[in-house]
């Protein structure tokens, strides 16, 4: 036997009896056997605790990959959202350059010519500074960008009277809850107000468009922001085709809100229906949020002793320059030692 041990050899004993090699009787041999019996049994409960721990140790693990995956899962999860967002970014990235790009080109084409709409002096800030304000104001964003004629003194009591019941259109609450959705996806619109998106839905008209048809050529002025409802678009730039126009996304929103040209194309590759609304409305969405918003500034300032005796021209350029900023309970406003370019009116809270 390989393990060392010895087979008793077996001799007859003159009585008859027999006996091992080694000396035992039967009653030694019965002995001995139960002996390795019970080593036996203990053999057998030893491995079978062993094996019960590993049974146990492999429970742990198995929990303990399991543990892993959903953990490898949630990550792979925050992977893909972060890569859509940065996706996303890139887009949004690209178009402002194209913005940018035209604005550039547009403004070495005009020289010094300067903006179009301009002012009687009466101080209210102008369209483009209130876009960039509204669309600075939802989710407390600091910067933006705006195409708007840069003169801060515009002036709309010589334009003729918007009337917004005039430019609602009539449409099924589910169209609206569509069309809302679709707005406050864009990248840009959805830091407008909300009631701005709402008025904006209000104001929507459907437009069709056949198979091949340019709803937005590249180079021209804006006049309409879209939202498409049914068929698919395409988008090219200088004839390169960039992306694809699913249902439910905006578009054409760039040339309206920066007051650029098209950045690209965008053409029906089978009939499409849109929801379109004019330039001129989303502008005037837009002015009546500000005027509103321009009012009560200046009804706070004036409640304001330091300044209730300021002449109305000053007053108003005080509103030009006010921005609302938002602070949590226990955050700083001011730190001791830092330089100060700031002044603040307290409008609530202490
Ligand atoms: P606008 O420039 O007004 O007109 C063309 C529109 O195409 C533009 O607004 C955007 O809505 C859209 N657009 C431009 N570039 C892209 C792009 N890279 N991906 C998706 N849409 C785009």
């Amino acid at each position: 036997m390989g393990n060392g041990s010895m087979k008793s050899k077996r001799y007859k004993h003159p009585d008859g009896s027999s006996a091992s090699f080694n000396g035992r009787t039967h009653k030694d041999h019965g002995a001995g056997f139960k002996n390795s019996l019970d080593s036996l049994r203990a053999r057998v409960e030893e491995l079978e605790r062993e094996g019960k721990r590993k049974d146990e140790e492999l429970c742990a693990k198995e929990q303990q990959i399991k543990g892993l995956q959903e953990q490898l899962a949630k990550q792979t999860r925050a992977m893909a959202e972060l890569s859509e967002e940065l996706q996303n970014k890139c887009i949004q990235l690209n178009k402002l350059q194209d913005v940018m790009k035209n604005q550039s080109g547009a403004s070495a084409s005009l020289g010094s010519r300067q903006p179009s709409i301009k002012t009687g002096g009466k101080g209210s800030p102008n369209l483009s500074i209130r876009i960039k304000e509204t669309l600075n104001r939802r989710k407390g964003a600091k910067a933006g960008v705006s195409a708007e004629p840069s003169s801060r003194t515009y002036d709309s009591s010589s334009l003729p009277k918007f009337s917004f019941e005039k430019a609602r259109v009539p449409k099924d609450a589910s169209v609206k809850k569509l069309l809302c959705e679709a707005l406050n996806k864009n990248q840009y619109l959805k830091r407008l107000e909300l009631q701005q998106i709402k008025d904006m839905v209000e104001c929507m008209y459907e437009r069709t468009y056949q198979q091949g048809e340019y709803v937005i050529k590249q180079g021209e002025p804006g006049y309409h922001l879209f939202v498409l409802a049914d068929g698919k678009l395409d988008v090219f730039q200088h004839n390169k085709l960039l992306t694809s126009i699913t249902v439910w996304t905006t578009f054409g929103e760039l040339a309206i809100l920066y007051n650029c040209t098209r950045t690209a194309s965008v053409r029906a590759v089978n009939k499409v229906r849109t929801w379109a609304l004019d330039r001129e409305v989303f502008q005037n969405i837009m002015r009546r949020t500000a005027e509103m918003r321009h009012e009560q500034y200046r009804n706070f300032l004036r409640s304001v002793s330091l300044l209730a005796n300021l002449p109305e021209d000053k007053l108003s350029k005080i509103v030009d320059c006010l921005e609302v900023e938002y602070y949590d309970k226990g955050e700083y406003v001011i730190r001791e030692g830092e330089e100060g370019s700031t002044f603040y009116i307290i409008a609530q809270g202490k």
